[in-house]
């Protein structure tokens, strides 16, 4: 039986959904540690990536080559650009783009060129169940799951989903100025982070249907490192296994 590999790049965001694996099994490829079990009715391969899109390029080919999940789901957190996107807000992304990815003149800016494309989509049925299962998550399961954060850092009351363009770059990015910049250069990002993108990149290069989703931890502003500690200490971990066993329940 095939698994789905849920990948995230750190235990904060993984811990809760590795506690919930019924019967795991640890299987480690060469000093990369995986585990496998029943979430539900699915079987899940998990593993943390490590930041960055090279880290999570080779988590996402490693798992590909031992493991041939049916799926690759990629889940954490990110940073908010569009005004709407608001700390504690799920973003999944319908597309990507490697925000420092740049071949230019040979290649348009952010083109990436074994696909041809900048902006990689997303396998349109997983958005839409990811879209779906995140809904649900926040109407049946957030007020009462998830630990209200400290200093107010959001309402647990009141958690949108969007969907749209998410950005990756190997850059934790905290300035504002910076962050106007991205939002100028790529029309409809709502959200950054370092992972996404390089797993759509190994994903569609090897023909694995894949989805990524993200809870927004920071702004991306000068407070974001203040924000992005505070978030993952408290409701990441929560917050990422809600949505996955949500999402799993759906996909047979
Ligand atoms: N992940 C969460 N917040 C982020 C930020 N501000 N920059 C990059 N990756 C992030």
């Amino acid at each position: 039986m095939s698994p789905i590999a849920v990948l995230c790049s750190m235990s904060h965001e993984m811990r809760c959904i590795e506690a919930q694996l019924v019967d795991p099994i640890e299987t480690t490829v060469r000093g990369q540690r995986f585990v496998s079990g029943m979430l539900g009715e699915a079987l899940v391969t998990t593993a943390i990536s490590g930041y960055g899109k090279v880290a999570a390029a080779a988590t996402t080919a490693t798992v590909i080559e031992r493991f041939d999940p049916t799926r690759v789901i990629f889940g954490g957190v990110a940073g908010g650009i569009d005004p709407t996107v608001r700390i504690g807000d799920i973003v999944v992304a319908d597309r990507l783009v490697q925000h420092d990815y740049d071949a230019s003149p040979l290649f348009d800016r952010y083109v990436i060129p074994s696909l041809g494309v900048a902006e990689v989509p997303a396998d349109q049925h997983l958005v839409e169940c990811l879209g779906r299962a995140a809904v649900r998550w926040v109407e049946t399961r957030a007020r009462t799951e998830i630990p209200q954060p400290p200093d107010d850092l959001f309402n647990v009351a009141d958690v949108a989903v969007h969907q749209g363009l998410i950005a990756s770059g190997d850059r934790f990015i905290d300035d504002d100025a910076e962050t106007r910049t991205l939002a100028g250069d790529l029309p409809g990002l709502l959200a950054i982070e370092m992972e996404g993108a390089a797993v759509a990149q190994v994903c569609t290069e090897r023909g694995i249907p894949f989805a990524v989703f993200r809870s927004i931890s920071d702004h991306a502003d000068n407070h974001a490192d203040v924000n992005f500690m505070a978030f993952v200490a408290t409701v990441a971990a929560p917050i990422t296994a809600g949505i996955v066993e949500e999402l799993v329940s759906e996909l047979d």
